[in-house]
């Protein structure tokens, strides 16, 4: 039996479909207010309850083989990120699971101070592998299904939004894909207690984004780039009324900020391990939109 947290999201919810696809038993954690019926539908075991809550960890890790940890955390990195990460390890162990799966982020050991999400995510790594259980930690860039809604409103207006440095460097990761690294790290010999960054093929600039776009659809795109500092002065006026969102927003500056790809040799290295070839962003885009 698989547990997999945050089951309805971009991540989860390609993992559990994968997981029945295989016929593997699967609990999926979700909310009560979660849109989970395609998951019992799959055949997957609904367990209802919230990751702020530990003793729904602890009932939920009852009688499982494999944990998955795959939610995230709105604005609450601390209870989400950090906590619940850390009680699911403790009750890994506590019921003898055979294998963990976390899903961390790239760049989560580069020491960004302002990032809640970055510094929960390398704490609760330490923690993983100091567990004595096995564990695949992956640390992934962009996922690709973050864009589906993006390249929705492009195919209406033409435009794209791009904040900050058009020229910085992503290695966008195709969320199938990932959910296949996902699910095969509990088997998967190289994976074994590994920390392996997750990217795509390709190194993309930020500015490839719209053209990709552009060129599905045939469009030239109008590309509205707006500087950082309106996500900074975002932050100072929110960081009035409600200091959490104003932390969060600390977690998507470094996002903007920075540069999250992986390298070539990462790159091969990965697909050696798991055996296959990492699709392109644009292939991507065009399964979905079928064009
Ligand atoms: N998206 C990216 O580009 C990216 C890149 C690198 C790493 N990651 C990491 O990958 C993981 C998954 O990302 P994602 O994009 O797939 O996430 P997502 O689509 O935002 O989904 C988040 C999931 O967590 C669940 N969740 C949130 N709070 C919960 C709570 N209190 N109790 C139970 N479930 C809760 C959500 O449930 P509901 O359906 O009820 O909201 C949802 O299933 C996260 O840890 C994220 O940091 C993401």
């Amino acid at each position: 039996m698989f547990l997999v947290t945050g089951a309805t999201g971009g991540i989860g919810r390609r993992v559990v479909r994968l997981l029945r696809q295989r016929e593997q038993s699967v609990r999926a954690f979700v909310r009560l207010n979660s849109r989970y019926s395609e998951l019992e539908h799959r055949g997957a075991e609904i367990f209802i309850g919230d990751l702020l809550e530990e003793k729904d960890i602890q009932k939920a890790s009852q009688g499982v083989q494999y944990i998955i940890s795959a939610h995230g955390s709105d604005s609450d990195a601390l209870s989400l990120d950090y906590r619940a990460n850390i009680e699911l390890i403790d009750q890994a162990k506590a019921n003898g699971v055979e294998h963990f799966v976390f899903i961390s982020v790239l760049g989560a050991d580069r020491g960004y101070e302002d990032a809640p999400v970055f510094k929960a995510k390398r704490a609760v790594e330490r923690y993983l592998q100091a567990s004595g259980l096995n564990y695949t930690i992956l640390r992934p860039s962009g996922l690709t299904s973050n864009l589906l809604p993006l390249v929705e409103r492009f195919r209406e207006t033409g435009l794209y939004l791009l904040i900050g440095d058009r020229k910085n460097r992503t290695s966008i990761v195709s969320t199938d894909d990932l959910a296949k690294i996902v699910v095969d790290s509990v088997t998967v010999e190289g994976a074994r207690n590994q920390i392996l960054p997750v990217g795509g093929p390709e190194i993309l600039l930020r500015e490839d984004i719209p053209r990709i776009f552009g060129r599905i659809f045939t469009k030239e795109p109008v590309i509205i780039n707006s500087p950082l500092f309106v996500i900074d002065g975002l932050q100072s006026a929110l960081g009035l009324f409600n200091p959490q969102i104003q932390k969060a927003l600390g977690t998507y500056r470094t996002l903007l900020t920075n540069e999250f790809f992986c390298t070539k040799d990462e790159i091969a290295n990965l697909e050696g391990i798991f055996n296959f070839q990492l699709e392109t962003l644009e292939n991507f885009l065009r399964r979905y939109l079928a064009v």
